[in-house]
């Protein structure tokens, strides 16, 4: 049993950095589906949004999903947009135990909003973007996690270590805990 590990979650809850450690741990493949966009058209995220636009994006987002329905041994970073479409959600659902990311939202902002490269921050009121993304999603991500895990407050390895705990023994006959 290899099962894959999906993260889902808001723009800088930290789905890399995790997802890179855990990979590690698991002797998992690392993958990231911003990063497998960003392979096959040659072009930044960001170059994408204001050359071909959102729903192009999107639209690259899910193919890069169905690509993945027979990939075994994973650990997948999600862009935070992931979940909006129902076809992803059935695909990432069917992929593997599905985590959800977050943090208190001042983190979130923070650290989102430090890299420039997020184009949905790239606007006049980014705060104000950021808090309508953020309100209109978190149900969006609950009702699609097997898993929720906080790491407000907590360091990389401490996120890392209750993520280790919490699939340590988790079956999928199992109620997912909250974390
Ligand atoms: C997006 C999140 C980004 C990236 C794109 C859109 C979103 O990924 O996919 O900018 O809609 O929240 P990260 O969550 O890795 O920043």
């Amino acid at each position: 049993m290899n099962p894959n590990i999906i993260l889902i979650g808001f723009m800088g809850c930290g789905k890399s950095t995790l997802g890179r450690r855990l990979a590690g741990r698991l002797g998992h493949e690392f993958l990231d589906s911003d990063d497998i966009i960003t392979a096959k058209t040659g072009k930044s995220i960001a170059q994408i949004f204001s050359d071909e636009g959102e729903t192009h994006f999107r639209e690259l987002e899910t193919e890069a999903l169905r690509g993945l329905a027979a990939a075994r041994g994973i650990v997948l970073a999600t862009g935070g947009g992931a979940v909006l479409r129902e076809e992803n959600r059935t695909l990432l659902k069917n992929l593997g135990k599905v985590v959800w990311l977050h943090a208190d939202p001042d983190t979130l902002f923070e650290r989102a909003s430090r890299s420039g490269r997020r184009p949905l921050l790239e606007v006049e009121n980014p705060r104000s973007s950021f808090n309508s993304l953020l309100e209109s999603r978190l149900p969006v991500y609950r009702a699609t996690a097997n898993l929720e895990l906080d790491a407000t407050g907590l360091s990389h390895e401490q996120v890392l270590e209750k993520l280790l705990r919490a699939l340590d023994g988790w079956t999928a006959e199992i109620p997912a805990p909250q974390i």
